[in-house]
């Protein structure tokens, strides 16, 4: 492990099917307004809503209420959320919902106190916040973005079509305490639960090749893949296993909350290409990764050969008899391959919407990281969009 590093979590984590009860507890720590954010409405239908609700009375709390929070949360709706907690002066924003409200919820949360418009800030210029953040809570109702225990928030700015997600380096951004119930995902959709069960995988993969150091990190995030393809294999047969259910929570969370990049420089390439899909498509999240993680691992491999190897053998189990480095790092994305399939994740950007004339935009509003095996130009940003197509 050769790098320098600091290491740091901020956020409390309640974690298991009783975990809604330190709801309780923590309400007693944060002020009286509380705005409740939530999105399109299943935490009506499965009763979420009305378990968190109850809390909060029980807690003689002023209940402000935020629904019809979008999945990819846009700059508008960030805008009316500002709005709301200044008028009602909030105290706390309780988000109960997936990653997309846990990531409006931070948004929101550092541009309450800030005069400045929250795109332009965060997204365009890129600054870290200046103003008193409004603390943030999360009951989690998705497994997949990590937003739970971490300070990234994504937002899509429909007008122009961008999508981008700013990673704060203030810790404040973080969650300060999060509900992680596994039984909560239960009445997800199915491609919701693989979307997000591949969004945990791509976020490992993000960390992981990159770097060519011997790195403890590495061998975290081994494990960690391997358990999320071993318990995605039993929840797509039995959506109701709690254990295997649990597992994907818990790795989902780990996939993301800055463990397994210490020391890394980290790639996110995939990251880029499929949220610049998203600002044109509004696709889901983890569906715009899965269709252009193939054309870029293949054209990426021979730069991080030993990586790709590594990857087929301690992940995927190649045995590396009798083959070259390059015909094991190829039986590695195979066996990635035939994993998606059998989750069924999305391997096309069109199936997601995106045509021919979008390339160029999408490519455009592609950010060109630099941590990766094979920095990209925009040339081939643009090839690998078209063999995503
Ligand atoms: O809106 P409701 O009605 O709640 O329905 C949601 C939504 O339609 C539904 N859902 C969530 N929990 C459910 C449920 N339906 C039934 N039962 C439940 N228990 O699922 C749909 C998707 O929810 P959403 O929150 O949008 O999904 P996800 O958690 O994947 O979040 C996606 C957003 O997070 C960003 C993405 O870009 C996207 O904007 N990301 C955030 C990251 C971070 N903060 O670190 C990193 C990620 O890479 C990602 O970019
Ligand atoms: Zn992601």
């Amino acid at each position: 492990m050769l790098g320098n590093f600091s290491y740091e979590n901020a956020t409390k984590l309640y974690f298991g099917n009783n975990a809604l009860k330190y709801l309780n507890r923590e309400m007693q720590h944060w002020g009286k307004t509380i705005q409740l954010i939530y999105g399109g409405g299943s935490i009506k239908k499965n009763g979420i809503y009305d378990a968190v609700v109850e809390v909060l009375k029980m807690n003689d709390k002023i209940i402000v209420e935020d629904g019809g929070v979008m999945s990819n949360p846009t700059t508008d709706k960030v805008r009316e959320g500002v709005r709301i907690a200044r008028e009602n002066n909030v105290d706390f924003l309780l988000a109960v919902g997936g990653g997309s409200c846990c990531d409006y919820a931070k948004a929101v949360s550092i541009s309450i106190n800030c005069d400045e418009d929250p795109w332009e800030k965060y997204y365009i210029n890129f600054e870290e916040p200046t103003c008193e953040i409004v603390p943030v809570g999360c009951v989690l109702t998705m497994a997949g973005t990590g937003s739970e225990m971490n300070a990234g928030a994504v937002l899509t700015d429909p007008k122009s079509h961008r999508k981008y997600g700013h990673v704060f380096r203030n810790s404040k951004v973080m969650p300060k305490f999060a509900i992680l119930n596994p039984e909560y995902t239960y009445s997800l959709p199915y491609n919701q639960m693989v979307s997000g069960i591949y969004d945990i995988f791509s976020h490992i993969c993000e960390q992981y090749f990159s770097g060519e150091d011997d790195n403890t990190s590495d061998y975290i995030s081994e494990g960690l893949m391997k358990s999320v393809i071993h318990s995605s294999l039993i929840a797509i047969k039995d959506p109701k296993d709690y254990e295997a259910r649990s597992n994907i929570m818990w790795t989902a969370t780990w996939a993301l909350n800055t463990l397994i990049s210490r020391g890394k420089k980290t790639d996110w390439m995939v990251h880029q290409l499929g949220q610049a899909a998203g600002g044109y498509t509004n696709a889901t999240h983890g569906m715009t990764l899965a269709a252009v993680t193939l054309p870029y691992y293949r054209y990426i491999m021979p730069y991080g050969l030993q990586k790709f190897r590594r990857f087929a053998t301690e992940v995927w189990g190649v045995d590396p008899t009798g083959k070259s480095d390059e015909e094991i790092a190829k039986a590695g994305l195979a066996a990635l391959e035939d994993w998606m399939k059998t989750l069924g994740v999305t391997m096309s950007l069109s199936e997601l919407g995106a045509t021919e004339d979008m390339i160029e935009g999408i490519a455009d509003g592609t950010r060109l990281l630099k941590g990766g095996y094979k920095p990209l130009t925009r040339e081939e940003v643009v090839e690998i969009l078209k063999e995503s197509l």
